[in-house]
């Protein structure tokens, strides 16, 4: 096994063989989840706090469950109801949760490089659940755990990110572990949304959706980040839905096998047709399943590993 790491804080700096590291472990942590007894001891005793300054569904939720399965005491941390409203700095609260004997500090932050900030100076092991457009490795990290399960492997597959690529951490963090993983990498998406520099990282960029989608083994969409843009890229969201929208006629030309992925929240009727996120090919919710999987392992990563011994 290949990890070494007291933080989790990108994919760009991880080695293909500590990504294959982390997916391994989440198999491990997966078949853990299947038994009567889903707790182990490995964090018993540990703090871990979910240090979360911008809104979350999915992966706060799941970052708490796994440190619970893990048996670590959790303690969520609310921006809203916090002296951070007062004027406290990020700094300043992320050392007094430390004087509180934080061991894991999971931080999700609308500024890049917060988490890498935080790292510099914490003795905590710091987790990055998403900073501003620049990461999100446990979304990267739980996507391609998902493609290896369906399709047995990441090497020489064709996936294609389709939607605000410019604004999405989702898909920096994909394009990183994907191509480190050997898989073929299209964007698509309105050329304000996907412009040519994204092949300086080994990605192929139309925007043309057809021929995007034509030859992809997962197709894998984006929500318009309207939070993150400060001027509208796209005359419509009609137009957008009309140009480059997921929908039955579209998904009938692509591959047979071909399977949907999104990291969600989704916008239903934009992004994609409400009755492909809900339908068989549709893998959003088996995402949202392996994330507590995959998050159980990279907290017990960045602890030192140990035994997987149930309680
Ligand atoms: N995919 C994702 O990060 O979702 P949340 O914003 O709900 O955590």
């Amino acid at each position: 096994m290949k990890w070494s790491r007291k933080h989790l804080l990108d994919i760009q700096s991880l080695s293909a063989e500590e990504i294959v590291a982390v997916l391994d472990t989440a198999r491990s942590f997966k078949a853990v989840g299947e038994r009567s007894i889903k707790k182990v001891p490995a964090l018993r005793g540990k703090t871990v706090v979910n240090l979360f300054i911008e809104p979350s569904t999915r992966t706060r939720i799941s970052f708490e469950l796994a440190a619970q399965r893990l048996s670590a005491d959790v303690i969520n941390f609310t921006a809203e109801a916090s002296s951070l409203k007062k004027g406290e700095t990020l700094k300043d609260t992320a050392r007094t949760l430390e004087a509180l004997n934080a061991d894991i500090i999971i931080v999700r932050h609308s500024a890049t490089g917060a988490p890498h900030f935080l790292s510099r100076f914490l003795g905590a092991s710091v987790i990055n659940a998403g900073d501003g457009a620049h990461e999100h490795p446990t979304q990267a990290l739980l996507d391609v755990f998902t493609i290896r399960e369906r399709k047995g492997r990441i090497q020489g597959l064709n996936v294609t990110i389709l939607g605000d690529i410019l604004y999405s951490r989702v898909a920096r963090s994909g394009i990183w572990a994907l191509t480190k993983l050997g898989a073929h990498v299209t964007l698509c998406g309105p050329s304000t949304l996907v412009p040519k520099t994204f092949e300086q990282f080994g990605c192929r960029v139309t925007h043309d959706v057809e021929e995007a989608i034509r030859d992809a083994d997962i197709i894998n969409l984006l929500r318009i980040q309207h939070e993150r843009q400060r001027r509208s890229m796209f005359p419509s969201i009609g137009e957008y839905i009309s140009l480059f929208g997921l929908n039955k006629a579209r998904m009938a030309s692509a591959k047979p096998d071909a399977l949907i992925m999104h990291p969600g929240p989704i916008n239903r009727g934009v992004e994609i047709d409400s009755s492909l996120a809900d339908g068989d090919r549709s893998l959003i919710l088996e995402q949202v399943t392996n994330g507590l999987a995959v998050r159980m392992a990279v907290l017990f990563l960045v602890n030192g590993g140990g035994s997987l011994q149930s309680e």
